[in-house]
Formats: C-alpha cells, structure tokens, sequence
C-alpha cells in the first residue's frame, strides 16, 4: 500500500543529517578489527570512571520515570557555572536545545542568521519552522561578525554564532560577539553554540556567561558530549534569561533528559581533573595535527576545538581511500576534510596513512 498522508511541505527538501560512518560498519565491510575513528568530534579517553560506577548504581533504577525537573543535575551544572538553576535547559543533547529553541521562536518567514560553512543543524532547524536560512560566509575561516550585523532584517528571530565554529574549529573573542549584541535588536534571539568550549586556550574567548545580565536575548549552549565525554547517553544544557527559561520548561517534554544521561552528567562533573586530561591531551594532538598537515603543505584553519580543517582538492576520493586503510575522517564537501583529534597512536595512524594516501593519489598540496 501506499502512504498517501500529506506531510508538511517544507520537510520535503530537509536533507538528512549525515553521521560520521560507524567504526563497527567500516570493520564489517573491511573485514578488518583495528579501524580508528577521527571523524566526529568524540573524546578518545571516554568518560571518568567515576560516571561509569555512577551509571551501574543507576541503571537499578531505570524503571522509574527520571526527575523531570532535574533538581540535582541543575543544582550541580548552577555551581559549577555560577548561574541560577532556573537559567539552565537541559536537553537530550544540545541538539535538541538547537531545535526546540527554534520552535520557540520562530514563526514561517522569519530569518535565521548563521555562518556558513557552520554547522548543519542550523539551517535544518530553519527548515523545520519554514524560517528562511540567511547563512553569512565565513572570512578567513572565521565568523564575520560584522557581515552578521548586515544580514539581520526586521524579519530576523534567531542567530546561531557557533563559537568555537563546527567544521573550522575558529573562534571569536568574546568581544566581538558583544559587540555584536550591542547592535543586534533585543527582539533577536542569539543562540551562542559553545559545544567545544572546554577545548578552547585563547584568553580572549571567555567568559560569555558573565554578559547575560547585559543581554536578556542571549542563550549559551555546551554539551557533556566533548570534554566530558558522554556523547552516546545525549546530555546538553543551555544558560539563559529565566524569563526565557520558564517558558522552556513548559514546552518542552516532560522527560526529554533521561535518568542515566543526568546521572552521568552530574558524576562528570564530580570529576573535573578528568576532563582536564582529555583537554590537555587534545591540546597535544591538535599541535601534533596541526605540525603533521602543515608538513603535508597543508594549512588547517586555526582550530581552538578538538578538531582540524583544511581545504584540499578531491577531498571526497580522499576520504575514501583513507577509509580503506581503516581510518574515518569527514570529508566536508568537494574540497575540504575535517579530522578530529584522537590518541596519540591514532593522531600518528591518521598522518602516516594520510601522507601514503596523498601520495598515491598525486594531489598537489605544495
Ligand atoms: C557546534 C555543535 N553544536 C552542537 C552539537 C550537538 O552536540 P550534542 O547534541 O551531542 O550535545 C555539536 C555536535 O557535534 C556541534 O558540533
């Protein structure tokens, strides 16, 4: 039979989002046991230990609805952030923030102002809420700011500043996002993606949390899926005006987070020297990624983030030959590759076997 119920038109055109390849498919089809994944911004060292034992004495428990007003998570993410708990979103990943704070504001026809490359939930949310995507190109890999200010209408409702920005690993200095606020109409929602924010060394990034007061249209999002390493139980909160905030509670579901994913979330931060060593290895495979692609003539964007981007030809054939040797990067459109930070046996593994691949397919990077 066939399925005649008519479904909105705007999800017709939705592309659908495409995860990095799993490791355990790429071992089926190689028939091989050691493939290594860099592909999509995880951490190589996993969670702390202590949010595994936290998580075992959990799942007793799972037969129970989760606190659908997160008191302790909130109360713990209040201190560790120095916020108040009625500020913070929890969501089934900032992901989901990303969506539902689109359904918040937006209304069919209204603008959504994002970088472009940027990261692909954004446009996917305008297109959600028949919002027009007005996406403002990057300048030198990096956010242009100046050219957002341009780009905003009377008919803007939502901006996404992905800081630092998902695929480029570039970011902007807190000042230049506030001086962006300060020209950006109070009626704007300002979504501020800070999902690599642990990540980030650069002095002048921080510290967004404490111009909120100034700037009652201003959302922080982070995530416990990066440093924190707890992308598969899908955690991430949002900072925001309490205002805001209320009417979030209200619209979201009742039990969007789940029991195990706050359990974890909260243990994570019982153990902030773990998420430290994941940072400071990070900040060593990035130079060593950084020198190895500089060696290779390449020219990574300047990442703060836990992953490098260039721009290389054929980078799609690239990727697949890559694959073959049992490694995973994401390839990022005709001309570029990203390439997240792994261990330090598997950051060598990537260049050694980027540097054959490079050879054998005679691509020019000098
Ligand atoms: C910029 C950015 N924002 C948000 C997310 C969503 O993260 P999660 O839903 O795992 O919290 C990602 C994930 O890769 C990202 O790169």
């Amino acid at each position: 039979m066939k399925f005649s119920v008519p479904l909105r038109k705007n999800l017709l055109g939705i592309k659908p989002y495409i995860p990095g390849k799993p490791i355990e498919e790429l071992e089926r089809e190689l028939g091989i046991r050691n493939a290594s994944k860099i592909a999509s911004n995880e951490n190589p060292l996993g969670p702390s230990p202590k949010v595994i034992q936290a998580l075992e004495t959990a799942l007793a428990k799972i037969s129970r609805y989760p606190d659908g007003g997160a008191h302790n998570l909130s109360a713990a993410l209040s201190s560790y952030l120095g916020v108040n708990p009625n500020q913070i979103l929890l969501g089934n990943g900032s992901n989901e923030l990303l969506v539902l704070l689109g359904q918040m504001v937006l209304n069919p026809g209204d603008e959504v102002v994002f970088a472009e490359p940027g990261f692909i939930i954004y446009p996917l949310v305008s297109q959600l809420f028949e919002a027009v995507a007005k996406p403002v190109p990057l300048k030198d890999y990096i956010h242009d700011l100046q050219a957002f200010g341009k780009a905003l209408s009377p008919k803007t409702r939502l901006v996404y500043i992905c800081n630092p920005n998902n695929p480029t690993g570039t970011m902007v200095p807190l000042l230049a996002v506030e001086a962006f606020l300060k020209i950006c109409p109070p009626d704007v929602l300002v979504v501020l993606d800070e999902a690599y924010y642990e990540y980030v060394e650069e002095k002048t990034y921080f510290e967004s949390l404490r111009i909120m007061e100034k700037y009652p249209n201003l959302v922080v999002l982070r995530t416990f899926s990066k440093a924190f390493g707890l992308a598969g139980l899908r955690i991430g909160y949002g900072i925001s005006h309490p205002e805001f905030s209320e009417i979030f509670q209200k619209t979201r579901q009742p039990f969007n987070v789940n029991s195990l994913a706050m359990t974890g979330a909260e243990a994570a931060l019982t153990d902030i020297p773990h998420m430290k060593k994941v940072v400071a290895l990070n900040s060593s495979m990035r130079k060593n990624l950084y020198t190895g692609l500089t060696r290779l003539g390449l020219k990574p964007a300047p990442t703060q983030a836990n992953f490098l981007y260039f721009n290389i030809p054929n980078a799609p054939e690239l990727y697949q030959q890559l694959l073959q040797k049992g490694v995973i990067i994401r390839p990022m459109g005709p001309t570029a590759l990203r390439v997240t930070t792994g261990t330090e046996e598997e950051t060598e593994n990537f260049l050694n076997k980027f540097e054959e691949v490079l050879m054998s397919s005679g691509v020019k990077t000098k």
